[in-house]
């Protein structure tokens, strides 16, 4: 059993935003949910505050920033309720930097921040990484130490891009594994009952052109982006994201409101719970 501490969704934003801060990134306000970008509707990633900067439109006000991020995915608003850890609304923790460190410290400081702080056992992660990108698989195993059948090779699931157009680049991401006693022959991190994307290292350096060719950025950038509802499900040992501390409150107030206890619901009506929850 693994013995990581239980943290509060309150404390897993805390240590994060402290983690970067100590590494020099400056703390940012999240930014409003309708963003200025005319190309979306809505702020669907911590990065969209910041995309003027990746294409050099604009100066970075720091080099190095760290943020929680409100944002808001109708992509997958099919999926919300019936999944552990779809919803429409969540909050993205994120750390970026501006031209200023790249892949070697976005990946040995994403591994000290889940490993350490958060304390996950290395033997329950499994990282992914964008299958042309050599360098990336280079620094899991050698100066990480992952075990390269714990390093799973993807196609376009890792290669990220907040919409048709604008930057964009490969990704690299760590999963973690609720069930590593069904052993490393078969990883198949599609596989939702097993494995859960909890950061999304993003080497953003690439612009996409409407004509769907790639050009480089002025400046290789890292985005990333963690999802405090996930992370909360993993440190708080509950099934899905709507019972941890974040949303369970809201779900208790609608039990109460209509006299019906959601621990004796079948599924199909705390789907409907989950969804309230979540608009
Ligand atoms: N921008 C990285 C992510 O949303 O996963």
């Amino acid at each position: 059993m693994s013995n990581f501490p239980s943290l509060t969704g309150a404390e897993i934003r805390q240590k994060f935003l402290e983690f970067y801060q100590r590494r020099g990134h400056q703390l940012l306000p999240s930014a409003s949910l309708v963003p200025e970008d005319p190309t979306v509707l809505l702020t669907i990633a911590g990065m969209l505050p910041f995309k003027p900067i990746f294409l050099g439109q604009k100066e970075a006000p720091f080099p190095r920033v760290t943020t929680s991020q409100r944002c808001i995915r109708t992509n997958d608003i099919e999926n919300v309720g019936r999944t552990a850890r779809h919803h429409t609304f969540f909050e993205m923790l994120g750390n970026f930097s501006f031209g200023d460190y790249f892949k070697k410290e976005a990946i040995a400081w994403g591994w000290e921040l889940v490993t350490s702080v958060y304390q996950l056992p290395p033997d329950q992660l499994v990282v992914s990484v964008f299958h042309e990108d050599e360098t990336a698989f280079a620094i899991w195993r050698d100066e990480i130490g992952i075990p390269v059948h714990r390093i799973q090779k993807m196609g376009e699931d890792n290669f990220w891009a907040s919409g048709a157009t604008g930057p964009c680049g490969p990704c690299s991401e760590i999963y973690f594994d609720f069930h590593p006693e069904r052993g490393d022959t078969h990883i198949d991190l599609e596989d939702d009952s097993r494995f859960l994307e909890i950061y999304n290292l993003v080497f953003m350096e690439l612009n996409r052109q409407s004509d769907g060719s790639l050009v480089p950025l002025a400046k290789q950038n890292i985005d990333t982006g963690m999802g405090l509802e996930r992370v909360a499900q993993v440190l708080q040992r509950v099934p899905n994201n709507y019972e941890t501390d974040l949303m369970m409150p809201i779900i208790d107030a609608v039990s109460a409101i209509a006299t019906v206890p959601y621990r004796q619901c079948d599924a199909k009506l705390q789907t409907s719970f989950k969804v309230i929850a979540d608009h």
